[in-house]
């Protein structure tokens, strides 16, 4: 009896052993594998606000917050001899003609070959006439307002002026096929007019947010891979979409017999700028078109110069 007993609780123990054993090992398993999948997933999901996952219209957002102040932070320096974003003194590229505004156009060397959106006189015709009924009374010859047939978004140069790429006529053929190679791959952008901001250069810009359609970021990509001997830099931010509606070029009027200080002129031309906005921002408009412009005179596009423009309709029509 005696005997029999001890068997039976040997056996028990050696049993228990096992399954203690079973129970150490589970647990330490179990343990390893949490830890590791607490460690990748931590990989995964970087903390938020890193900056790495921003959105396209938060860069824009950002951008044109950036842009909106740069008038205070800088003031009014095209009242002192300008520049434009393109390093050119305002200065020389207008005059006054018989009292008239007139630019002074000269020949880019070689001819300046831009890839601009274009917004379709349907849309332009709207902003052009809140522009010139806003600011036109105040700056009767101290203004130049963008051609309404001809406004447009500076996406991606295949030769710019500072940067000079020449090209033969058959190089220049072959970027215009590869450029609307591009434009077909392309659908329709929704946009609407975030916001005007006047620039310390004095440049009025529309700058606007993408509802939906090829992203600005996705169509610069394109034209750089199609256009491999572009300069690598570009004049504009990746993600910008701006179109210019006019440029001031002097003091405005004043219409009181007090000469206005220099930050009473800020706050004028901030007014002037939060009318035009409570008009126009929100606005939405279509683009559908890229244009592969040679522009044979610098800023022909702004200036009325000359130049020989190749349009290309996108050819995705999914709005
Ligand atoms: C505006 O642009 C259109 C199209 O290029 C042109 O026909 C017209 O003459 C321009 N207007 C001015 C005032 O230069």
């Amino acid at each position: 009896m005696k005997l029999e007993e001890a068997r039976v609780i040997r056996s028990w123990w050696s049993h228990s052993k096992t399954v203690i054993l079973i129970w150490f090992i589970s647990l330490f398993l179990f343990f390893s594998l949490f830890q590791m999948a607490l460690q990748n997933s931590s990989h995964n999901n970087p903390p938020p606000f890193s900056g790495s996952h921003v959105s396209n219209n938060e860069k824009r957002a950002r951008l044109y917050d950036k842009m909106a102040r740069d008038l205070d932070e800088h003031g009014a320096a095209f009242l002192k001899d300008g520049e434009t974003s393109q390093s050119l003194s305002l200065s020389d590229i207008f005059t006054l003609k018989d009292g008239v505004v007139t630019p002074v156009l000269k020949a880019a060397n070689p001819p300046v070959r831009a890839n601009v959106l274009y917004l379709s006189p349907e849309y332009s015709m709207h902003i052009s006439d809140a522009v010139k009924r806003i600011f036109g009374p105040y700056f009767e010859k101290a203004i130049w307002f963008q051609n309404s047939s001809l406004y447009h978004f500076s996406m991606f140069h295949a030769s710019h002026h500072i940067s000079p790429v020449p090209a033969t006529e058959d190089e220049i053929q072959v970027e215009a096929n590869a450029v609307k190679a591009v434009a077909e791959g392309l659908c329709p952008l929704r946009i609407v007019l975030d916001r005007v901001v006047l620039t310390s250069t004095g440049v009025l810009l529309g700058c606007w947010q993408v509802i939906s359609g090829t992203d600005p970021i996705t169509i610069r990509d394109k034209l750089r891979t199609a256009l491999p001997h572009a300069p690598e830099k570009q004049l504009y931010d990746a993600a910008i979409l701006h179109t210019s509606f006019a440029r001031l070029l002097g003091h405005p009027k004043d219409s009181s017999t007090e000469p206005r200080d220099t930050s009473n002129e800020l706050q004028f031309f901030h007014e002037l700028v939060a009318r035009l906005n409570s008009e126009i921002s929100g606005f939405e408009a279509m683009v559908s078109e890229l244009w592969y412009v040679e522009e044979y005179d610098v800023l022909a596009l702004a200036l009325n110069g000359r130049m020989n423009v190749r349009r290309f309709t996108f050819g995705c029509s999914k709005a």
